[in-house]
C-alpha cells in the first residue's frame, strides 16, 4: 500500500554521496556525552547542540537523513520552527528511534534483549504525524567467553523483524541494526564468527515476517578485532572480514548498508569506510555511514556548550561529514584530514 512512499524514501536517503547521521542518543546517553565535555544535559541545551547541528551550513551535500530521539522530534528552532522541519526544509529527511532500550536477558548472564514493542504502532503513527519517514531500532550483542547465546541472537532477531513488519505497514522505512560491540579482548575472526550467525538469524527472521528486503535499510557493526585485542586489523583487512560476511549473509535485494561507528575513532570509521568502498570485487548494495560518535564527537569537543562556538562545532560536524561522503565513494586520503 505503501510501497511507492517507502521506494522515494529509501532512494533519497541511499544518495549516491550521502549518509546518515544519528542523532538519537537517549537522555542518558547524551547525558554522557555532554558530561564528556562539561554540558549540563538540559532540555535547553539539548535542543540547541541539535538546532547547531542540523543547520550546518550544507550539511545537505553529504548527510541524507538524520535520526532523531523522540524529544527532538518535538523541539522547534530558535525560531519555532519544528526541528523535523528544519531538516525536511533542506532536502534532510527526518527518522526516528524507536526501541526503548536494552535489559539483561532472564536466565542468559551476559546476554541482552530490546525492549518497545509493545504500543509501537500507535506511537509510530504518532511520530509519522511530527514528520519522521524512517525508523530505527537497535538491537545489542556483546562478545564474551559464553556469550552470546543461540536464543539471545533468536529473541534479538525477532525482535527487529516484527519491528520491521510494523514499520512497513505504515510506510516508514525501518533501519533495522543488529550491533555486535567491539568491547573485549576477542579476535577479529570471533567477531566474523558471531556477526555472520547474527546476520543470518536476522535475515531469516526477516523473512518470516515477510518484511520486504527492498524497503529497508541495515545498520550493521563492521567485523572489527575487540577494543582489548593485542592483534588490530588494518582497513584492508577490515573491509576483507566485512564483505566476506556480509555477501554471505545480506540478500542484494537489501538496498543499503550504513555503517554504525560503534566505539571506532572518527578517523578509523572513516578511513575503513573507504576501504570497503574501494573493495576489488563489485557488492550489489550500497555501502555507506550512519555514524552517532564518529560524526559528532569533534562537534561537542568544539562546541563546548558555548554559544559563541556553534560555528566551530558545525565546521568540525561538516569535515567529518564531508570525509565519510569521500570514503563512501572511494576517494577518501588521508592526508584530507589536514
Ligand atoms: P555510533 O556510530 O556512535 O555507534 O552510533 C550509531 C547509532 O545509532 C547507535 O545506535
Amino acid at each position: 500500500m505503501f510501497s511507492q512512499e517507502m521506494e522515494k524514501t529509501v532512494l533519497e536517503l541511499t544518495a549516491p554521496t550521502k549518509g546518515i547521521l544519528a542523532a538519537d542518543e537517549s537522555a542518558g546517553t547524551i547525558e554522557k556525552r555532554f558530561k564528556s565535555v562539561d554540558v549540563a544535559s538540559t532540555e535547553e541545551n539539548r535542543r540547541s547542540y541539535r538546532e547547531a547541528l542540523f543547520t550546518a551550513p550544507g550539511l545537505s551535500d553529504y548527510i541524507s537523513g538524520v535520526i532523531l530521539f523522540e524529544e527532538t522530534l518535538q523541539q522547534k528552532s530558535a525560531t519555532g520552527v519544528p526541528l523535523p522541519q528544519v531538516l525536511a526544509d533542506q532536502g534532510i529527511v527526518p527518522g526516528i528511534k524507536v526501541d526503548k532500550g536494552t535489559q539483561a536477558l532472564a536466565n542468559f548472564p551476559g546476554d541482552k534483549v530490546t525492549h518497545g514493542l509493545q504500543g509501537l504502532p500507535e506511537r509510530l503513527a504518532g511520530y509519522k504525524t511530527l514528520g519522521a519517514r524512517f525508523a530505527k531500532w537497535r538491537a545489542v550483542i556483546a562478545i564474551g567467553d559464553n556469550f552470546p547465546s543461540t536464543r539471545a541472537i533468536e529473541v534479538n532477531a525477532d525482535g527487529l523483524a516484527r519491528y520491521a513488519a510494523i514499520c512497513q505497514e505504515l510506510g516508514i522505512v525501518p533501519i533495522v541494526e543488529p550491533e555486535v560491540l567491539m568491547d573485549g579482548g576477542h579476535d577479529i575472526a570471533r567477531c566474523a564468527a558471531v556477526t555472520e550467525e547474527v546476520l543470518e538469524t536476522v535475515f531469516h527472521a526477516l523473512h518470516r515476517h515477510r518484511v520486504q528486503l527492498e524497503y529497508m535499510l541495515l545498520k550493521p557493526n563492521m567485523v572489527l578485532p575487540g577494543k582489548d585485542c593485542p592483534q588490530q586489523a588494518s582497513a584492508e583487512e577490515i573491509a576483507a572480514a566485512t564483505l566476506i560476511c556480509f555477501r554471505r549473509t545480506v540478500p542484494a535485494a537489501v538496498p543499503g548498508i550504513n555503517f554504525l561507528s560503534g566505539g571506532q575513532s572518527d578517523q578509523a570509521a572513516t578511513a575503513n569506510l573507504n576501504a570497503m568502498n574501494t573493495y576489488a570485487q563489485q557488492q550489489p548494495w550500497q555501502l555507506s555511514f550512519s555514524y552517532g560518535r564518529a560524526l559528532q564527537a569533534p562537534a561537542l569537543k568544539a562546541w563546548h556548550g558555548a554559544a559563541a562556538n556553534i560555528g566551530a562545532g558545525q565546521q568540525a560536524l561538516l569535515k567529518r561529514a564531508r570525509l565519510n561522503s569521500a570514503a563512501r565513494q572511494g576517494k577518501y586520503l588521508v592526508s584530507m584530514e589536514a
